[in-house]
């Protein structure tokens, strides 16, 4: 590795998960896709050992994002990557904590942003690499007993497309990009924010309840992996087909199983999910780990205003926090924009 550089600047996206949820940590399949909110790092060589971070959205009392960085330093020296001190500049236009994997965009921002510093590949196998880092300082750093698929996304996404992630050897999971015109087929794909926190890095949390209730053969939970698990299969498919009725079906289906066998939404997903089918959506789901975070709809797009006011008006009837509504599209993975060695 050359070391040319001393500062650059990187970028990493959120994601979303198109269909195949909590199926990653079982040895299964997902379909994420990269989105435009992202998280940068600006890295900077010091001339003493030490590690600055500094981030513009820090919540107050919250350290657990300087942990992730942390970590991610940690995990990349662990491979043998000589990192000098460093001062890192975090800027995000991702909710935090929102369920668009907030935290694999930082992760995934300050890695590339270190590889763009030490002059290192970002080719395929350069950001599965860092993929795997990402997800180590993740589990081993902070805590959150997470699968691969959001650091997968962040480094691999693709304009345009989702990306097929097939777990069945967890030590190297296999991708494939799927083209997604979904614009050109006249939809929208709509990110609804239920403004419900989840937090993953809680060890007695819903989420690593589930890993443990998979992992000890829970029928239910298994049912949903297996289900999920196919109807990742069948919306590849009807993606390829163009049959955007099927996919919305899929998706949609993904939500009663995750609802009703994983256990893992709450009323105000299946109140957004509900409501949007009701005012004319082809599907709907809930996205990402559950107990909060994102619903993700699949509408025709001059039906995208009618779901939003519906979906806004039954928040409002409940007196609850106001959704947040973002329209995205597949984006590209992390890069760097500024300053590569
Ligand atoms: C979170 C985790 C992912 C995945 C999803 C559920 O986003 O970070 O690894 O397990 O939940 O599909």
């Amino acid at each position: 590795m050359t070391s040319l550089s001393a500062s650059v600047v990187a970028r990493a996206p959120g994601r979303v998960n198109l269909i195949g949820e909590h199926t990653d940590y079982n040895g299964g399949r997902c379909l994420p896709f990269a989105i435009g909110l992202a998280t940068i790092a600006t890295v900077r060589r010091r001339d003493d050992d030490r590690l600055r971070v500094h981030s513009r959205e820090a919540i107050p009392g919250d350290h657990r994002w300087r942990e992730y960085v942390v970590g991610v330093v940690a995990e990349l020296r662990r491979i043998g990557w000589e990192i000098p001190g460093l001062d890192i500049d975090l800027v995000s236009t991702l909710p935090l904590g929102g369920g668009l994997s907030s935290s694999a965009a930082l992760e995934c921002a300050v890695a590339t942003a270190i590889a763009g510093l030490l002059g290192a590949p970002l080719d395929g196998a350069g950001r599965r690499l860092l993929a795997e880092a990402c997800r180590r300082a993740e589990t081993e750093h902070v805590g959150a007993p997470t699968g691969g698929m959001d650091q997968l996304a962040a480094l691999l996404g693709s304009e345009g497309h989702a990306l097929l992630i097939d777990f069945a050897d967890p030590d190297a999971p296999t991708t494939t990009a799927v083209p997604l015109p979904v614009a050109a087929a006249g939809l929208s794909l709509l990110v609804t924010d239920t403004r419900v926190r989840h937090v993953l890095a809680d060890g007695d949390g819903g989420y690593a309840q589930r890993r443990r209730e998979c992992a000890d053969g829970h029928p239910r939970r298994r049912r949903h992996v297996t289900t999920e698990n196919a109807r990742v299969l069948d919306a590849v498919d009807a993606i390829g087909a163009r049959s955007w009725q099927r996919l919305g079906g899929l998706m949609t289906a993904s939500h009663v199983s995750l609802r009703d066998d994983y256990e893992v939404s709450v009323p105000q997903l299946d109140l957004v999910v509900d409501t949007a089918l009701t005012a004319g959506a082809l599907g709907a789901r809930m996205t990402g780990g559950g107990f909060g975070g994102c619903t993700l709809t699949l509408v025709a797009a001059d039906r995208a205003d009618a779901v939003r006011e519906a979906v806004d008006a039954a928040y409002a009837e409940r007196r609850w926090d106001s959704p947040r509504h973002h329209l995205v599209t597949p984006g590209a993975g992390a890069r760097v924009l500024r300053g590569a060695g």
